[in-house]
């Protein structure tokens, strides 16, 4: 399970969500008002909306598409129609860069 530098800390406002592509892949990556890191695939389960363009919400993420909601800590499904649980990956920052455990 490689550790992968994905983008600044510093790239990403509190309160929000960016997109990050790697290895053919669409990922989503969050920090939170406290600023705390998460990270999880960047495609809705329900139509494979990017989720980097709704609203990031405490722990929720609203997909921007039919406002279905996922929770970025673990990636399930909290508000309809959303019913497929999110893949989220372990993030870590160490030198204002981030980095995500991704499989191999
Ligand atoms: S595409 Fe995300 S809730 Fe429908």
């Amino acid at each position: 399970m490689p550790w992968i530098e994905a983008i600044s800390a510093d790239d990403i406002d509190r309160d929000d969500v960016m997109r990050w592509d790697y290895g053919g892949r669409t990922y989503a990556i969050y920090r939170t008002e406290d600023d705390e890191f998460f990270a999880s695939d960047g495609l809705c389960t329900h139509e494979k909306v990017h989720l980097a363009d709704g609203l990031l919400m405490d722990y929720e993420i609203e997909c921007p598409k039919h406002n279905g909601r996922f929770d970025i800590r673990d990636g399930s499904a909290r508000r309809a129609p959303v019913c497929e649980a999110l893949r989220t990956y372990p993030v870590k920052v160490d030198v204002g860069m981030i980095y995500v455990e991704l499989p191999d």
